[in-house]
């Protein structure tokens, strides 16, 4: 079992593990990077007015989101092509989130199956789904993401087309011939081939994927999914979010997709509090991009997240350990939370609230 201090160490060791083309792949994010740095540093800048002599000596980090009890307020992000991080993929981080009391998003474009991961789970397990110009290619993952069990769908709505990756374009990045798409093999999408000149993934998105989406596809998604409840992921304005759950959502997830969408969004840490306003008590509101310390889950549960999802951590743990791995990285950031909320006077996540980012605003309450 391979240790480390802290999640940049973990991922200075997956670096040296990877092969170029999926370090570039998992790493990047698009045009400068400045949404991807800013991630990380819009988190850093929030001072934390910690309390004292909050009587700390014992702590829970406990929660619950959509009805599901959590041991931690972190959910894996949906992450594409786990397949190249470890031989197990998508079935290893199914089974360590499940076993640290965390959830799992799986992506649409998984090197396994639904229905082997939600079997590998042994607990609650979210699908993501984009949207296929085929609505019956479309509807079917949603038929089988709710056969095989799934408890809710994450609608990407950050991605009509790739964002312009050029470490993947440098690398030409494509999946080899024995790493399907394997959601897609029904379908004859499970093909990632290289393109001259571009990114693979940039050309399958661009020819397969519905760049045309309106909200009108939110309704009809929600037709297609039933009881399923489904979230929608990748907002950073208060008025996409409130009119998402206007549309039926379930809750939204404020992302710029690591980065790796529009270089040039905001910070996700910048915009987190007035969607938490605009949103309101009944929906919860989810936040992800550059949380890569205890401290930062605190600060976005400050802000008002419900709980924070962990995008790149999860892959270097893989890529590094297996499903081990992915286990040493939800532990690890949930005895750094713990630690956190030790030091800033809170006992549990209810206690974790805005005016330890802000006492000014609290005393004029
Ligand atoms: C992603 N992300 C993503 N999002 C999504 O909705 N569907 C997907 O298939 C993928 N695939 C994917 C692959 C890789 C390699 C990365 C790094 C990211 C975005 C992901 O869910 C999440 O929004 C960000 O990764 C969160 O930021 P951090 O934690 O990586 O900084
Ligand atoms: C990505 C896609 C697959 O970010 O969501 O690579």
């Amino acid at each position: 079992m391979t240790t480390f201090l802290n999640l940049a160490e973990l991922a200075e060791i997956a670096r040296q593990r990877l092969k170029p083309m999926a370090w570039a792949y998992y790493s990047s994010g698009s045009g400068d990077e400045t949404t991807l740095a800013e991630n990380e540093r819009a988190w850093q800048r929030r001072a934390v007015h910690y309390r004292v002599l909050a009587e700390v000596g014992e702590r829970s980090t406990a929660t619950s989101v959509l009805g599901h009890d959590l041991a931690v307020p972190l959910i894996v992000a949906p992450m594409a092509f786990q397949g190249l991080a470890h031989p197990d993929g998508e079935l290893a981080t199914a089974r360590a989130a499940s076993a640290a009391g965390s959830l799992m998003t799986l992506s649409t474009l998984a090197t396994e199956s639904i229905e082997d991961v939600v079997a590998a789970a042994r607990g609650p397990l979210w699908f993501q789904l984009y949207i296929y110009r085929d609505r019956d290619v479309t509807a079917a993952l949603v038929e089988r993401a709710r056969a095989a069990g799934a408890r809710a769908l994450v609608l990407t709505v950050d991605a009509p087309l790739l964002g312009r990756r050029e470490a993947d374009v440098r690398t030409g990045f494509h999946l080899p011939d024995d790493l399907p798409i394997k959601n897609l093999l029904p379908a004859g999408h499970e093909r990632l081939e290289a393109v001259a000149g571009d990114s693979g993934l940039a050309a399958y998105v661009g020819t397969l994927l519905d760049p045309d989406l309106g909200w009108k596809d939110l309704q009809w998604l929600r037709g297609v999914a039933g009881e399923l409840p489904v979230l929608v992921k990748g907002v950073v304005r208060p008025d996409d979010a409130r009119r998402a759950v206007d549309h039926g959502a379930a809750g939204v997830i404020v992302s710029n997709h690591g980065g790796r969408q529009l270089d040039g969004a905001p910070a996700t840490a910048d915009v987190l509090a007035p969607i938490v306003d605009a949103v309101g008590a009944a929906s919860p509101v989810l936040v992800d991009g550059g949380i890569r310390r205890g401290v930062d889950v605190l600060r976005a549960l400050a802000l008002g997240a419900k709980a924070v999802l962990i995008g790149r951590p999860i892959l270097w743990g893989l890529a590094v350990d297996g499903e081990e791995g992915v286990a040493a990285v939800l532990e690890h950031l949930r005895e750094e939370l713990d630690l956190a909320m030790a030091l800033a006077g809170c006992r549990s996540i209810d206690e974790i609230d805005r005016g330890l980012l802000d006492p000014g605003a609290q005393a004029a309450r």
